[in-house]
């Protein structure tokens, strides 16, 4: 009698962490698409803006960042032509018409107005501690905040020409050699994620014989890892690129003609075991430097 009634006890219980449980998971859910929204576009749709969205590169008053995808889409207006005073909605809007969930998006751009901020004037009764509320993307150029070690297509901040924001065609041309040479005989040639590990790998060994304040510690790599990850999932597709669009977004910063966003947001379980899946491919990529002079070599 005592046992069935305990036994009756733990189950009641049972049932009501059950109950509570998937209550949550309701309310969770219930919360995540509320605020889970990411605009989404047909390509048709897509045509129709970018007719008032036109390439004009910075100008003499503008400043652009080490991020080609942030410059890009500066360039066509989608953020501050100039890129001054880039508000927090500004960023959050881009990242959804981009097919990132605001769900990530929004805690990701506190994150970098958090790591970027800079006491403004005048101070307010809204914001006491005169904390900026706009960026400039020439302020992500701070090296060892997100600008780090080991870039695709920038040179190492520390190593002459101390530049970390400007493209350096070489290493772009290395992504196309490399891709190339992996798709012999296949169009359109695209840079996928065993080119990426390889490109990556032959940046790291690079930079190892030419910084010697090299810092491309795990958490350098993460960032690295998700860079690539967003790049490849949401202006790529499935983790590639064809080479064409690639050379668009890295070397003209302008947004290819045959591009628009994706249809399905990204999720963010998906983009975590993808950043460990690009951290670990370029460690176990078997690229060596070697490798360097046959790309050489093939693009001559
Ligand atoms: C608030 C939004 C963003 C900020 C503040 C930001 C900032 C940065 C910074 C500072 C870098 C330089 C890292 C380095 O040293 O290599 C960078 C690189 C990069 N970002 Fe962004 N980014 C943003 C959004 C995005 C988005 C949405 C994408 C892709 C869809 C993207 C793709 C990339 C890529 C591929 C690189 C690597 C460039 C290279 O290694 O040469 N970024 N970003």
């Amino acid at each position: 009698m005592g046992e069935s009634l305990c036994n009756a006890f733990f189950r009641s219980r049972i049932m009501n962490d059950r109950k509570r449980s998937i209550g949550l998971w309701a309310i969770a859910l219930y919360i995540s698409r509320l605020f889970g929204k990411s605009q989404r576009y047909t390509p048709e749709e897509w045509r129709e803006i970018m007719k008032s969205h036109p390439y004009i590169p910075a100008g003499e008053d503008g400043v652009r960042s080490p991020c080609p995808v942030l410059n890009t889409f500066a360039n066509h207006g989608f953020l501050p032509r100039n890129g001054r005073n880039i508000t927090k909605k500004q960023l959050v809007d881009w990242f959804k018409m981009l097919g990132v969930k605001e769900s990530m998006a929004g805690p990701f751009v506190s994150g970098v107005f958090y790591l970027y901020r800079r006491p403004s004037t005048p101070r307010s009764w809204k914001n006491p501690l005169g904390m900026a509320s706009t960026i400039d993307l020439d302020w992500l150029d701070t090296h060892g905040l997100i600008e780090h070690d080991v870039s695709l297509s920038r040179r190492d901040a520390n190593i002459p020409p101390y530049d970390a924001v400007h493209v350096v065609p070489e290493y772009v041309n290395q992504m196309v050699q490399i891709a190339q040479k992996s798709h012999l005989g296949i169009e359109p040639v695209e840079f996928d994620l065993a080119n990426y590990f390889d490109h990556r790998k032959l940046r790291w060994l690079t930079c190892i014989e030419e910084n010697p304040k090299l810092d491309f510690s795990f958490v350098r790599q993460v960032s690295a890892a998700a860079e690539a990850q967003v790049f490849l999932q949401t202006i790529g597709r499935n983790d590639k690129i064809p080479i064409s669009q690639l050379c668009s977004f890295f070397m003209e910063e302008k947004i290819p003609e045959d591009w628009y966003p994706i249809a399905k947001p990204m999720s963010i379980t998906k983009s975590q075991i993808s950043v460990v899946r690009y951290i670990r491919g370029v460690k176990k990529s078997k690229a060596t430097l070697d490798m360097l002079n046959d790309t050489e070599t093939a693009g001559e």
